[in-house]
């Protein structure tokens, strides 16, 4: 029988994760022989009984203090910043990569494509691309966990968190929650299910249906009455969406915040917390009134409004 110790390696940060882990253990285990083995030797040398010489030593103190706190301190910074650089880089999610979100709740793993197709406990993703995940939670604080992609995230509710990786090999593989978050709790896993570009570009074809998220996000917007006051056209003068995402926005108070999924997120449950330089505070809140899946929807409709592209200039390749 296959006894796996460890999940396999399916994104190219699986196997550097991995090195850093091998590295940390390792170093621990010589550590540990170099502490270990004396003293099993001194041990037996000096038990009782034992004619050893015990006379103090004499014994440079200071050099021997400074060696054995210097070599563990540089060797342990050297793994710091190889530890770190990784982690940063985790966090950092590349330009162009594919937008998925998921949200978990009590409990199930629920993903919205861009597309608009929708799927429970499963995630479909192409090989070879970087998949950004944004992650939001309904109820509790779960923990989105794909162990064959090396990667964590706790999902927490009231917040959006992001995570990215790129699957390269095409299979299928594990999604748990990685938090305990109720009494079914063990019960809240998925699949990751890798497929070739084209069998993706065809699965989701097969299912897609009729409004992508962006446009699901549009009629939410006019039924919540959102179009009345930002749309071009309105009488209430509020500040206009279109070319919005990504942009910094000027806050009451000085602040600028950058307009992305959590921004938008506050700005239409607590809208008070930061009203755009130069406006009025007339936005009542939408707490209890949106999803969470309503909510992603309508993130996917202001993106969609912007930013405007500049028209290419051929002469400029
Ligand atoms: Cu969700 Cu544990």
């Amino acid at each position: 029988m296959k006894f796996p110790i460890f999940p396999s390696q399916a994104s190219p940060f699986s196997k550097q994760v991995d090195h850093v882990y091998f590295a940390l253990l390792l170093f621990s285990l010589v550590m540990l022989l170099i502490v270990v083995l004396p003293m099993f030797y001194f041990l037996l040398k000096y038990r009782r009984g034992k004619p050893a010489n015990r006379k103090e030593p004499r014994i440079p103190e200071t050099a021997i203090e400074v060696t054995w706190i210097a070599i563990p301190v540089f060797l342990m910074m050297g793994l710091f910043g190889w530890a770190a650089d990784l982690y940063f880089r985790e966090q950092h999610v590349p330009p162009g990569a594919m937008e998925i979100n998921a949200i978990g709740k009590q409990w199930m793993w629920k993903i919205q494509h861009p597309e608009g197709n929708r799927e429970i406990n499963e995630l479909h993703v192409p090989a070879g691309r970087m998949i950004r995940m944004t992650l939001a939670s309904q109820d509790v604080i779960h923990s989105f966990f794909l162990p064959e992609f090396r990667i964590k995230r706790d999902v927490i509710p009231g917040y959006y968190t992001t995570e990215w990786f790129q699957p390269t090999r095409v299979g299928t593989y594990h999604l748990f929650c990685a938090e305990y978050c109720g009494t079914q709790h063990s019960g809240m896993i998925g699949r990751v299910i890798v497929m070739k570009p084209e069998d993706y570009a065809a699965w989701i074809a097969s299912g897609r249906p009729d409004t992508t998220l962006a446009q699901a996000g549009e009629r939410r917007f006019r039924e919540l009455g959102c179009s009345g006051c930002h749309m071009g056209s309105s009488v209430v003068r509020a500040p206009p969406l279109e070319g919005l995402f990504g942009k910094p926005v000027p806050i009451e108070g000085g602040k600028i915040i950058t307009a992305d999924e959590s921004y938008i997120r506050d700005s239409i449950l607590l809208p008070a917390s930061q009203i755009t330089f130069g406006y009025q505070n007339l936005m009542p809140t939408y707490q209890g009134r949106v999803s969470e899946e309503e909510l992603l929807e309508l993130i996917a409709y202001i993106k969609s409004l912007g930013p405007k592209q500049p028209t290419p200039n051929p002469n400029n390749q």
